[in-house]
């Protein structure tokens, strides 16, 4: 069911040092900074030739990724993001199998304007997945 791996996102607490990181000494091809106040980030994607990393730093209050950074200060792995053909029926599939979807259950628009969920990281080997329509 699952397909491409969309990309990995890192919580950071500087976003542009983390970007420049990338950039300067990792050499990759980085994006501007984009603000997602209905998400609650700042996200940068860095575009690798067969996957994306996506840095997100916090953006206002009760950000959804305050609490991970708190408890890892310098940043760290927040989750992965695999590709579904059909999220509707992935989302059946999975709360049929057991697994818990965060939120109210629904599908939502991502950051990338599509639609996304995530999955309890302790239903998945403690990792916070998200799905995304492909
Ligand atoms: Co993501």
């Amino acid at each position: 069911m699952i397909g491409k791996l969309n990309h990995i996102a890192i919580a950071v607490p500087d976003i542009n040092a983390a970007a420049a990181l990338y950039r300067e000494t990792l050499g990759a091809q980085v994006s501007d900074a984009v603000p997602q106040p209905d998400h609650g980030v700042t996200t940068i994607f860095i575009e690798l030739p067969n996957t994306k990393v996506e840095l997100l730093e916090p953006l206002g209050e009760g950000s959804p990724i305050a609490k991970f950074l708190e408890r890892n200060p310098d940043g760290g792995i927040h989750h992965i993001c695999y590709e579904v053909d059909d999220i509707d029926a992935a989302s059946d599939r999975l709360t049929q199998k057991g697994l818990r979807i965060l939120g109210d259950g629904e599908p939502k628009i991502g950051a990338h304007g599509k639609p996304v969920l995530f999955l309890h990281p302790k239903d998945l080997n403690g990792t916070l997945v998200e799905l995304e329509q492909a």
